[in-house]
């Protein structure tokens, strides 16, 4: 390797210890707003049962729609957690689908109530897959939601 090639190597280093030594974390990925940072190995990886941009989807329906009325703990709290844990995920898909919007409840298409559920794991810390969340009941009714154990 050039010199050329290794000095932007070099001062990368730099920059890293630098950032290291002054405290700050850097993350590849910031989580998002309201998520609560987790270490992976305490979260089933077993269900990637979304993809990522099906999430990102989510996040822009989460905050044109539902951020008006919610703040993302409500959808990653305790009592979120302790009622939905072990649920299907087309339970917590059709609860949103048939009472939300309030007030205005099915007013989303499927794709977009999948995509908000989604979003939904994702802030739970749930990592996404190749495959973009199904919108038929039958096969929402298969997954779980392995939301992590209450912590309080
Ligand atoms: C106009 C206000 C409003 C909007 C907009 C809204 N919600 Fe809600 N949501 C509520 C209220 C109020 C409750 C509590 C209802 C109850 O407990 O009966 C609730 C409850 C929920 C719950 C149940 C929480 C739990 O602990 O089980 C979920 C999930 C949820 N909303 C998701 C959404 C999603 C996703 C959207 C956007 C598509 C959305 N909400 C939009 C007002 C709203």
């Amino acid at each position: 390797m050039s010199r050329t090639r290794l000095l932007p190597i070099a001062l990368l280093a730099l920059v890293a210890v630098a950032s290291f030594t002054a405290g700050t974390v850097t993350r590849a990925q910031a989580p998002a707003p309201g998520a609560t940072p987790l270490s992976r190995t305490a979260w089933s990886d077993t269900a990637r049962i979304y993809s990522e941009e099906q999430a990102v989807a989510g996040q822009a329906a989460w905050t044109k729609v539902c951020a008006e009325c919610h703040e993302t703990v409500d959808v990653t709290g305790a009592d979120f957690k302790t009622k939905w844990r072990g649920q299907s995920v087309f339970a917590l898909f059709e609860q949103i689908r048939t009472t939300m919007p309030d007030g205005n409840p099915g007013t989303l298409s499927r794709e977009e109530y999948a995509a908000t559920v989604a979003y939904i794991l994702k802030l739970n810390g749930l990592p996404a897959g190749e495959k973009a969340m199904p919108t038929d009941s039958a096969s929402l009714a298969a997954f779980t939601l392995d939301l992590p154990a209450a912590s309080r």
